[in-house]
């Protein structure tokens, strides 16, 4: 508490201690209060009950108190509230991407990555894009949380990270079978350490003259792309059915589909993967839901599937 990992946390811990404490000194008042006179006025010290009525005063008084005191909670509520809907206009901005069930951040240079690295002391305004279904990003330690809603525009957080260090980030609406997976870190580092990595755009440069370094680098390429959007979610790698198919082996392998309601076997080949990439719902997978997955067509293109294949491939 008020450790200051952001610079919301003050104005959110304040309301929230206000209304503990309130809540804390009725429950303990009353309740003394309530013992006192179950001892006071029971039958042996009180033999003949005073029936009373009406006291304006007394009325008076728990209605004002009450009242003071909600407004007050709303007071502090509202102000700790209200400079986190007016982003400073030099933010840095980021969009935080969500899909079931993976996070992604990308940059303004194009950098992306599936951990939150921020700079300290530098406000930062994160654009919430939700792809699929209603998520909600959460940072506790920032205290700040906020719905993602599919469709929704210019939907937004912002905050300064105040201290240097690892924090949790993760989505807080419940969004289906791997909604717990939906966690990642939020790293934040110094300006100096920031920039290293922001500016280090050559990736995994391994490049080499042979045939075989370039298959490698595309390979890992490749799985760089499964994990920033968010496939290995529901395809793993370990051969074990979460939500599709396991990735493991499948390159060159026979699979049952079931096309336009009929049967039939396919060969995993290039052009099997580019068609349940762009159009998931053509083949089905035998023992697998429909409608699942959505197209990737907007978000990846041939050379993607390309480095995707290139990985698969390795997966034996
Ligand atoms: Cu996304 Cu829960």
């Amino acid at each position: 508490m008020f450790s200051g990992a952001s610079n919301f946390v003050q104005g959110v811990d304040t309301a929230f201690v206000f209304i503990l404490g309130v809540s804390f000194f009725f429950l303990i008042g009353l309740s003394i209060l309530m013992l006192y006179f179950v001892w006071r006025y029971n039958e042996k010290r009180n033999p003949v009950a005073t029936q009373i009525e009406g006291n304006n005063t007394l009325e008076v008084i728990w209605t004002i108190i009450p009242t003071i005191l909600v407004l007050l909670m709303f007071w502090y509520g509202y102000k700790g509230w209200r400079p986190m809907m007016s982003p400073p206009p030099d933010a840095m901005e980021v969009d935080a991407i969500a899909r079931m069930w993976s996070w992604n951040f990308e940059y303004e240079n194009g950098k992306s990555s599936i951990t939150l690295k921020l700079p300290v002391d530098k406000p930062v305004k994160l654009n919430l894009i939700s792809v699929d279904v209603l998520h909600s990003l959460y940072i506790p330690a920032f205290r700040v949380k906020q719905d993602m809603v599919p469709g929704k525009e210019n939907s937004f957080m912002w905050f300064i990270p105040q201290r240097t260090g690892v924090y949790d980030l993760y989505c807080t609406e419940y969004c289906g079978l791997r909604h717990s997976y939906m966690y990642t870190d939020v790293e934040i580092m110094t300006q100096e350490d920031f920039d290293a990595w922001y500016n280090d755009t050559t990736g995994v440069l391994m490049a080499t003259d042979t045939a075989a370094g370039e298959d490698l680098m595309l390979a890992m390429m490749g799985k760089q792309i499964l994990e920033s959007k968010g496939c290995i979610a529901c395809h793993s790698l370990d051969g074990s059915a979460i939500v599709g198919p396991s990735f493991l082996g499948i390159y060159g392998s026979d699979h049952i589909v079931i096309t336009d309601g009929k049967e039939r076997t396919i060969n995993v080949d290039d052009e099997y993967i580019r068609r349940s990439i762009y159009d998931p719902n053509y083949d089905l997978v035998k023992g697998y839901r429909a409608g699942q997955m959505l197209s990737y067509e907007k978000e990846l293109n041939d050379e993607d599937i390309d480095k995707i294949i290139a990985f698969l491939k390795t997966l034996k």
